[in-house]
């Protein structure tokens, strides 16, 4: 198993690129389902997820693979009879491997997809994907860890359903299946996520009859066919959000390009606030991390509010300022894993319930720390980055689930940072 291990204490200088979106990505895969063909999806990270989601549709009869030239294309050919199934053992390492049961249950009338089960962050339940899927018709009941589904009529019919609360994968997995069910779908309090859009668009290039998605209506008329999708995922605007917070530590001066401003508002207005320099510059955006970080009060929210995503970076930031901040989290019940660790660089945070209040401290000093989760492991690097001093961060397996070789993007920018064998 494999650590990072950084030296800190280095302002960042340069220029960084952003990968393709892991969580655009991972839905997009999943659309082909409902396509018989050869499809193309272009800037697709070389991330485990995507891997894995690979894995799943291999297990379906499906064919993924890497493009020979462009390592940043999969093509996906999927054949006119799949085996509508997620078994548990690729779920378990990847919970959104749920957004296969949308598209299964849509082209195919029936599907058995294990429950995801537990996560670090937070409970995360799918009911609201379930209830969706059964205002379009489906029946569904849950039976050894499986969701077992069906479609009594042959065909999802289109229907208005409201989400009791905001989910991405749910809306994408209830989109999906509207594509092509009987007639129109309205589907309220849907989740407004760049991702979200992103899903909308490839589904639209497959013929799909979309509109609002990106607001919390979207209308869908579904058709009777799909073709295979022809599309280039976006950006990913969370690790582009850890880059920028990696160039707003004191003394950074950090350009990421390919980075969409628009969909870095929540953030942005952050940086800006603890003193930081955020200009856009030829196909990016450039941070300038004066000296100490001011305090500032974060909330996280859906989109277009600060994304739970950044939550844990923006705290490294945090616990550098000079003075205290409150770190509110909403969208996840548990997610201040990262906190102990942090405290074990010498942070200063105390967590009660959703709320952590972070007192600046002058100066973070190295130590081994423990990732928990995918982008708490991201804000152990960035401490690490800042501290003084080694830190190692151990199961990176974590980070490599969302983060493309972390440690070959931030070197360039003069980190002393490097992978070794634990
Ligand atoms: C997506 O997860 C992202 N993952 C997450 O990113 C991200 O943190 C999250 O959205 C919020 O922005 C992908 O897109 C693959 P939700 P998702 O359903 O869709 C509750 C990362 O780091 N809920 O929007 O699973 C849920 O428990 C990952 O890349 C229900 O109660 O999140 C949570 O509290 C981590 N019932 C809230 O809603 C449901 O049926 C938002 O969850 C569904 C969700």
């Amino acid at each position: 198993m494999d650590k990072i291990v950084v030296e800190g204490g280095v302002p960042l200088r340069g220029s960084v690129d952003v990968s393709g979106a892991k969580n655009a990505a991972l839905p997009i895969i999943a659309a082909t389902l409902l396509a018989e063909g050869d499809h193309a999806v272009r800037n697709v990270p070389d991330l485990a997820d995507v891997r894995t989601l690979g894995r799943l549709l291999g297990h379906m009869g499906c064919q993924v693979e890497r493009g020979a030239i462009d390592r940043r294309a999969l093509g996906i050919r999927v054949p006119a009879a799949v085996s509508p199934e997620a078994p548990y053992e690729l779920v378990k390492t990847m919970r959104a491997s749920v957004v296969v049961l949308g598209p299964l249950v849509a082209r195919w009338g029936r599907a058995r997809v294990s429950l995801p089960g537990g996560c670090a962050i937070g409970a995360r339940p799918i009911d609201q994907h379930l209830k969706g899927l059964a205002a379009l018709g489906a029946e569904l009941r849950l039976e050894h860890g499986y969701v077992h589904a069906s479609v009594p009529r042959g065909r999802l019919r289109g229907a208005v359903f409201t989400f009791d609360g905001q989910t991405v994968t749910g809306t994408e997995n209830v989109m999906m299946a509207a594509a092509l069910a009987e007639g129109e779908s309205v589907l309220r309090n849907c989740a407004r996520e760049p991702e979200v859009r992103d899903l909308a668009d490839a589904l639209q290039a497959m013929g799909a009859r979309i509109e609002g998605a990106g607001t919390d209506e979207i209308w869908v008329e579904g058709v009777e066919r799909l073709r295979p999708i022809e599309h280039t995922v976006i950006p990913d605007r969370i690790e582009a959000g850890t880059f920028l917070v990696a160039g707003a530590l004191p003394g950074g001066d950090v350009t990421v390009r390919g980075v969409v401003a628009a969909h870095q508002e929540g953030l942005i207005e952050k940086l800006r606030a603890i003193g930081a320099t955020v200009s856009e510059t030829g196909g990016g955006l450039r941070v300038v991390g004066d000296g100490r970080p001011r305090p500032v009060d974060v909330r996280t929210a859906p989109y277009p509010g600060f994304p739970t995503d950044m939550q844990a970076q923006m705290m490294v930031l945090l616990c550098l300022a000079e003075g205290s901040s409150k770190i509110t989290e909403t969208v996840f019940e548990n997610r201040f894993m990262h906190v102990q660790e942090l405290q074990r660089l010498g942070a200063d945070i105390a967590v009660d319930g959703k709320v952590a209040l972070v007192k600046g401290v002058p100066a973070l000093s190295g130590a081994p720390v423990m990732a928990s989760d995918l982008r708490a492991s991201a804000a152990l690097v960035l401490a690490g980055l800042a501290a003084q001093g080694t830190t190692e961060v151990l199961r990176v397996y974590h980070l490599d689930r969302g983060y493309e070789r972390i440690e070959e993007k931030l070197a360039p920018l003069g980190a002393r940072i490097r992978r070794v064998k634990a």
